[in-house]
């Protein structure tokens, strides 16, 4: 069902409203500096949505899990600075999230101005979703956005227990349009449809996995998941990661769905990480002593002609240890193959942080690819059927006719 979104309500509904958008600015920070700001980007446009229409806006996200420990090193403050770049105005940031101090900030904003809060997870309230802290949060605002899709599959006090005090629960920009593409694909993907997964573990992507293959027209595997199905078709996979309580279910899959997984053909290996300077590239049933860590140029040319298609594709994970030159070049061919398909005239859909990372590392640029999701845990959750709270808690567009915007 779809959900009314920031700009279904009337401007004058906005204008010096206090409006709260929960964000997922969860986003890699090293020695203070943003390494990947996608997701703080991709919530720009509701931010100035907002500004543009005179709201007073109060901006809250976590930043990793600290367990209700003011970690200095999670702390807001670098983001602080990359939004205010990035929306050209200055940011106000207290460094707290509740408090008199932060109501006073609160109550001082003029129209078109914007507050950071601290670390929502500093107060471990939030993610036990605590009543008392829900509402105190609540009390901040006239409206509530989610912009954090991110995050939505957590039942946390800033993405459900605080929605729920609200006339007005509408869904930002961000997350009305990754609900547009994952629903297309999740539902009603144009046809023919690709999948392409790699990455670590199948038990965190099983749902996802599952309808998935149900789906697809043809499923390319890699990276970990490829060695879990080599190894349940029988084949040597060496040293190679394995997981091997889903050798049961990649067996039954590849029984049901068989004509349709490609799984690699060859590998790039070495006798581990630390070896990795010897790696040589062999065809299937690696020995003992070596490990997988790519798939071989044979598997990227297969996975490159199967990419072709003009229906739409879904990737998430990489097909190898990309990060490290030798190991990049098969996460690098099928990057670029994706984002060959959308200038072909494809629907591509890309999620997960490591596969965001990989493109960048193809040197893909966002524009090529139709849509970059930033979800991770609850992209995989939605695709595999769950209600996300974050998401269920919005007002329905059926229920608000009567809001037509102006
Ligand atoms: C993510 O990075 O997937 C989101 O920000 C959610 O983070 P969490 O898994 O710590 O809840």
């Amino acid at each position: 069902m779809s959900k009314l979104v920031v700009s279904d309500l009337p401007d004058s509904e906005y204008e010096g409203k206090r409006v709260f958008v929960r964000v997922d600015f969860n986003v890699p920070i090293r020695d203070g500096k943003i390494s990947e700001d996608y997701r703080i980007r991709r919530a720009i446009p509701t931010i100035d949505y907002l500004i543009e229409r005179k709201a007073k806006v109060i901006i809250g996200s976590h930043l990793g899990r600290p367990k209700g420990i003011a970690i200095p090193d999670l702390s807001l403050k670098p983001i602080q600075t990359r939004l205010s770049e990035l929306l050209g105005k200055s940011v106000t940031f207290t460094g707290k999230v509740i408090g008199s101090g932060v109501k006073k900030a609160i109550d001082s904003l003029e129209q078109g101005e914007v507050m950071l809060l601290e670390n929502l997870r500093f107060h471990k309230e939030e993610t036990d979703n605590d009543p008392k802290f829900s509402r105190e949060l609540a009390s901040f605002a006239d409206i509530y956005i989610n912009d954090a899709f991110g995050t939505s599959h957590r039942k946390h006090a800033s993405t459900y227990g605080m929605a729920s005090e609200f006339d007005h629960r509408l869904a930002g920009f961000l997350v009305s349009r990754e609900l547009q593409f994952l629903t297309r694909i999740r539902e009603n993907p144009e046809r023919p449809f690709v999948v392409i997964v790699g990455g670590g573990k199948i038990k965190d992507k099983i749902h996802a996995l599952k309808s998935l293959i149900e789906k697809a027209d043809k499923v390319l595997l890699g990276g970990g998941v490829a060695y879990t199905f080599l190894k349940a078709k029988g084949m040597n996979i060496g040293n190679s990661i394995v997981e091997n309580e889903m050798l049961g279910w990649a067996k039954e899959s590849l029984e049901k769905y068989g004509n349709k997984i490609f799984l690699p053909v060859d590998h790039v290996v070495a006798g581990g990480f630390e070896k990795r300077k010897n790696c040589m590239v062999m065809d299937d049933n690696i020995p003992a002593d070596l490990q997988g860590f790519d798939i071989g140029p044979k598997t990227a040319a297969i996975y490159n002609h199967e990419i072709r298609g003009t229906g739409s594709i879904f990737w998430s994970g990489p097909m190898g240890v990309f990060e490290v030159g030798d190991f990049s070049a098969g996460t690098t061919q099928v990057a670029r193959a994706v984002a060959l398909a959308t200038w072909r005239g494809a629907t591509t859909v890309v999620g997960g942080g490591e596969t965001i990372a990989s493109i960048r590392n193809a040197e893909v640029m966002d524009s090529e690819i139709t849509h970059i999701s930033t979800g991770g845990g609850a992209l995989l959750e939605f695709l595999g059927g769950v209600e996300l709270p974050g998401i269920s808690i919005l007002d329905e567009k059926e229920k608000n006719i009567s809001l037509v915007a102006n």
